[in-house]
């Protein structure tokens, strides 16, 4: 068997990058930078790739500017103090002290902060920090993607657009490629590759509402899964706390934290500030998992709106301010609801928003399968229980940088791994197979029970029993449903049906993750609350989980975690 008869097209390179949000695409900047070559695959279209695009908010960097108290030390205990302690504190340190670096780079590439009239950084303060994320506007993300695909061309760095990476190859035990499909043409791309970066972002799309693109399957998690890596954590789920409630069909859309950054209220339904029993300090701006859990509370016990929320008001607020700072959301949010922010109270509920689990990485961002490697939301560990907002560019461009440098130094040093064909035509078939399928079971009709089944079994709040119920359907979707996915015979061009029958797979993988992890980690910590084990457990849970695949087994362990810098005060 000849790779040429198994796969429409080969491709050969030294750095393959798996996404094309930020993380993705200074990764392959980076590499290119060691005189490497790279290719970059994006499921969707490049610039609109992922989620980054979608970020409204800014980045977290400790240069002092909004808050003279603050620098990478303050941030490092910020991230950790609002991780709940179980973040692997090697990766906060990467993090807080090279975002000052990363910060000068990127406005080297064009991506200019806004500033005071006194040219220092423009800082707000989110959730649970100091007044440290920069910003651009309400717009950050765009700006990031413009930048950062103007560096790649300019490169001249290998793209391809609407190409969907669906396995890795493996040879001796290391990465040596992967398999492609390309969406446009229907056809099967094999990728030689000395090194892979995985950069495909979060996996919001296990649940019925989330803030991320329909991208989001988790197809990098799942794809580190099932050739050996370790995930840890999976368990950490953050809800942010303003989806959109109203209108329904906009339900978990975002509405950004920098509403609340500029003072907006949240009030329930007999117009109280509810956050003043929740953390009186801090109110609106607690953190995230505290906001959350404290609406949902408020709409569980009948205090909520028509629409199962609970009340954004930001009517006090100058609207010469609102202008300012959200002109951008001001309109997304009157074209998507009718209403307008500067003038009447939106209804808002929390929605998945970001993976906290993830791939198990070292600071280098190499995994434990040599030749992988990860970077952004893909890695696990650096937020731990609960994300603070502006962390996840923070963590984007911190680890996006890494990845590229260690993923291009260790192609640099590997030998090229022959692919084997055989492993190509294996996929081929597994892909394939989808087309066609007598019987069929169309993949949006399971995917939206298992999204519907992850929101109220596996959401904000979960027990033992409702995990379990969880559990029930995944195990009756791999044995019975996932064999008969499928859809009808016909054109291979843009079939999005049957991506979606491929996500299919990585989405049940990665919510058994999520389920098992939950249903291990008896207590609540964080973004996970268990309703059986309310409270924070230091004793015996100040612990990573880790989900492996063994042998075709999900198998899952906890290990402490290693408190090199800061310690919990009761530990
Ligand atoms: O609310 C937001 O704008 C989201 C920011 C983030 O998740 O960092």
């Amino acid at each position: 068997m000849k790779l040429y008869e198994v796969a429409d097209d080969v491709v050969e390179t030294d750095v393959l990058v798996a996404g094309a949000g930020a993380a993705g695409l200074l990764a392959g900047i980076k590499a290119d930078d060691l005189n490497v070559d790279v290719a970059i695959c994006s499921k969707g279209l490049f610039r609109k790739s992922g989620a980054t695009v979608m970020s409204t908010g800014g980045m977290e960097v400790a240069v002092g500017h909004g808050d003279p108290t603050d620098n990478p030390d303050v941030h490092f205990k910020d991230t950790v103090v609002g991780g709940e302690y179980i973040n692997d504190q090697r990766l906060v340190e990467v993090l807080t002290k090279e975002a000052v670096e990363r910060l000068v780079d990127l406005e080297r590439m064009g991506i200019v902060f806004e500033r005071q009239e006194d040219g220092k950084l423009f800082q707000f303060a989110p959730g649970g920090a100091h007044a440290r994320v920069v910003i651009l506007g309400d717009l950050a993300g765009s700006h990031y993607m413009v930048a950062l695909n103007r560096e790649v061309m300019k490169r001249n760095i290998r793209m391809f657009e609407e190409v969907m990476i669906t396995n890795l190859l493996m040879s001796g035990g290391a990465v040596s490629g992967a398999v492609g499909l390309d969406i446009k043409r229907g056809e099967l791309i094999a990728f030689k590759a000395k090194a892979v970066v995985l950069a495909t972002g979060g996996a919001g799309q296990i649940y019925r509402y989330t803030s991320n693109p329909v991208q989001n399957t988790g197809d990098g998690r799942a794809m580190a899964y099932r050739v050996g890596a370790e995930l840890i954590d999976m368990e950490m789920v953050q809800f942010h706390p303003t989806g959109l409630a109203y209108p329904p069909e906009r339900r978990g859309t975002l509405v950004t934290e920098a509403v609340r950054m500029v003072g907006a209220y949240l009030l329930n339904n007999k117009g109280e500030r509810f956050m003043s029993r929740y953390d009186p300090q801090r109110m609106e701006l607690s953190k995230r998992d505290v906001v959350a859990r404290a609406i949902c509370t408020e709409v569980r016990e009948g205090r909520g709106t028509e629409w199962g929320g609970v009340y954004l008001d930001a009517s006090h607020i100058p609207e010469d301010v609102i202008e300012r700072r959200l002109g951008v959301t001001r309109r997304k949010i009157m074209f998507l609801t009718g209403l307008d922010l500067a003038k009447e109270p939106i209804h808002v509920y929390p929605t998945c928003h970001y993976f906290m689990g993830g791939v198990r990485a070292e600071p280098d961002c190499s995994t434990k399968v040599p030749g992988l490697f990860v970077a952004g939301e893909e890695m696990g560990g650096v937020h731990g229980a609960n994300r603070l907002g502006g962390n996840s560019i923070t963590t984007l461009i911190v680890f996006g940088w890494r990845a590229g440098i260690s993923a291009a130094k260790y192609a640099k040093a590997a030998n090229s791994k022959p692919l084997n064909p055989r492993d190509v035509a294996m996929e081929r078939e597994r892909i394939f197979g989808f087309l066609g399928r007598r019987d069929f079971i169309h993949p949006s009709k399971v995917r939206r029970e298992l999204q519907e089944t992850m929101w109220n079994n596996v959401g904000i709040v979960r027990t033992e029993d409702s995990i379990n119920g969880a559990l029930r359907v995944v195990e009756r979707m791999k044995a019975l449903e996932l064999p008969k996915v499928g859809v009808p015979d016909g054109s291979r061009r843009y079939r999005m049906d049957w991506v979606e029958a491929i996500e299919f797979e990585n989405l049940l993988t990665i919510s058994e993750m999520v389920s098992r992890a939950a249903l291990f980690r008896k207590e609540s910590r964080g973004a996970h609350t268990r309703d059986d084990y309310p409270r924070k457990d230091n004793g015996n849970w100040l612990v990573h989980t880790v989900v492996k695949n063994v042998e075709g087994q999900m198998r899952i362990w906890s290990e402490p975690v290693e408190l090199i810098k800061l310690k919990p005060p009761s530990a």
